[in-house]
């Protein structure tokens, strides 16, 4: 019984993960469950996902968690704050579709998000 129920939460637990793929510049792609509140960087550090370095830990002050979203994705995510704009400025090749993936969210809003990583982080 005890099994059972540890089963039941963890499988609905795995369910409540949002899959987050993050595509290396050498197109090796991972598809990580990412648990919610935890941002798309914090989700690779995690997993060991090479390409993002986040040498700040999140605190918005390097640009080495830089990423590319996907275009159909770019409008869906929340509007940068004046402070990442400054920091991708910073970043190696940034893009129009440049993001520091420590100031985005995982939500159930991100379920299937992709990111293409930079060839380096700055
Ligand atoms: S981890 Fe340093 S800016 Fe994102």
């Amino acid at each position: 019984m005890f099994l059972h129920t540890c089963l039941v939460f963890f499988s609905t637990y795995i369910k409540l993960m949002p899959k987050i793929t993050y595509i290396e510049h050498n197109g090796k792609t991972h598809t990580i469950d990412v648990a919610k509140g935890l941002s798309v960087m914090e989700g690779a550090v995690q997993n060991n996902i090479s390409g993002i370095d986040a040498d700040c830990g999140g605190g918005m002050a390097c640009a080495t968690c830089h990423v590319y979203v996907k275009e159909e994705w770019f409008d869906k995510l929340p509007k940068k704050e004046d402070g990442e704009e400054d920091m991708l400025d910073m970043a190696y090749e940034p893009k129009k579709n440049s993001r520091l993936s420590c100031q985005l969210t995982v939500s159930e809003e991100l379920e299937g998000f992709v990111v293409q990583l930079p060839e380096k982080q700055a």
